[in-house]
């Protein structure tokens, strides 16, 4: 056991098992949770046993498995709503097409479904499935109204498939899972404090084929996600058009405009708000319907400023902790904190871009920062972005709960 998993100690972890090939991964998973310390009780669908045994994950758990809503002797133990009260987190492994559905539909047709209506723990799913069941236009609607819920999806990863096929659809390794819940119970200075970060580049259509964007990779917002959930925090990532993997135990929205960029923002800004984004500032005032013609030598496109979503942020009612990032060629500090005092904000993180970046700045895998909040400021010297977010997260850790007490 690492010292990591002393997080998981005594933590009430029900892990529901629904029918799918990956239910084999979860003996393995029951295995880690327990050796972390977790205390387990395990919830098959009645399609789950049809693939591993629940005698198989009852020696594993130490605990009777549990798959009936109509089972008097278990019912007598622990009713099932004593059970929904008992879990501090409800993980379920794989998570099949059809128990999303049913959990979309708001089903209580058998007790994995009923437990997860009566229970107010967070619910995560970690999805396995055929690639093209992934994809489906159901399956996905189903997702959508999940995660608009609350619910937290672990995966799916891509890769071979146990029909054959390529794809999405692979359910996340035991580990992988097992991290997310350390990461969930893992004490920090931002425990249970909700975080939304915005990252990557926003694109602006121009015509069905062309847009305006910039060169941000979204690798420091996606290393900010992964600090503040290591300090316990609850992350919303807002993503633009990336190639990332998300971090773990991170929610993630994907967007592609600085319009859904800020919808996203408005559907929930958190406690603390982090925009790592690197926002278009315009957009084409007429998106065109077709690919646009080189018919003349010269073309001109009317573009419209988009709103700032920090600043609307900042101006929220009740407002969230506000911490900005500031890309400059010239003139750094004098810029950052011009943005700092006009668009009313806590904090803002200053990088330099373009020629004057030395190692830093865009789609590299460092950066330096200048941090300035009203009557103080930080240099973070070069390092990795993962090392230097830990360091920015830090601060703005201390300064939101100062701010707090
Ligand atoms: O993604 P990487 O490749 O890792 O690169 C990281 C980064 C250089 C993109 C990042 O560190 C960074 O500096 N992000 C902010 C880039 C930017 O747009 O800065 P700005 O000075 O133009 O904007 C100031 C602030 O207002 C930023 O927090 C920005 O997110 C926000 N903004 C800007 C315009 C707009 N319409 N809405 C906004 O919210």
């Amino acid at each position: 056991m690492t010292e990591n998993h002393t997080a998981l100690n005594g933590r009430r972890i029900l892990l529901g098992v629904s029918g799918g090939i990956a239910a084999y991964k979860a003996a393995e998973l029951v295995r880690l949770l327990r050796g972390a310390g977790a205390e387990l009780r395990v919830v098959m669908t009645p399609a789950a046993s049809e693939f591993i045994t629940p005698l198989t994950l009852q020696a594993l758990s130490g605990q009777a498995v549990r798959q009936s809503l109509f089972d008097a002797a278990h019912e007598a133990a622990m009713g099932h709503i004593e059970l929904a009260r008992w879990a501090e987190l409800i993980l379920i492994a794989p998570a099949s097409a059809d128990l999303m559905a049913r959990l979309a539909a708001g089903m209580a047709d058998d007790l994995l479904s009923t437990l997860c209506l009566a229970s107010a723990a967070p619910l995560w799913l970690a999805p396995a499935m055929n690639q093209q069941m992934w994809q489906a236009a159901a399956t996905q609607a189903n997702v959508a109204v999940l995660r608009e819920r609350g619910v937290q999806l672990l995966g799916p990863a891509s890769g071979e498939q146990a029909c054959g096929e390529q794809g999405p659809g692979r359910m996340w390794e035991p580990a992988q899972l097992l991290a997310a819940c350390v990461t969930h119970f893992a004490d920090g200075p931002l425990r249970g404090v909700a975080v939304t970060i915005t990252a990557g580049p926003t694109r602006e259509a121009i015509d069905p084929v062309r847009f305006i964007s910039n060169h941000s990779s979204g690798k420091m917002g996606f290393a900010l996600a992964e600090a503040a959930a290591g300090m316990g925090a609850r992350v919303r990532l807002i993503a633009g058009p990336v190639s990332l993997s998300t971090p773990t135990g991170v929610a993630r929205i994907d967007v592609e405009s600085a319009e859904q960029m800020l919808q996203a923002s408005l559907a929930d800004p958190g406690e603390i708000f982090i925009a790592c984004a690197a926002v278009a500032d315009y957009r084409a005032v007429q998106v065109a319907d077709n690919k646009l013609k080189k018919q003349q030598p010269a073309l001109e496109l009317k573009l419209l400023r988009n709103p700032d979503i920090l600043a609307t942020m900042a101006g929220q009612r009740p407002r969230p902790f506000c911490v900005g990032f500031a890309a400059e060629t010239e003139r750094l500090a004098e810029h950052a904190q011009g943005k700092l005092k006009a668009k009313g904000l806590d904090m803002i993180a200053a990088n330099w871009v373009g020629e004057r970046a030395a190692g830093g700045g865009f789609d590299s895998e460092h950066n330096a920062l200048q941090v300035f909040w009203p009557g103080g400021d930080r240099q973070l010297a070069l390092t990795t972005k993962t090392q230097l977010a830990r360091e920015l997260m830090t601060l703005v850790a201390t300064h939101y709960n100062e701010r707090k007490t």
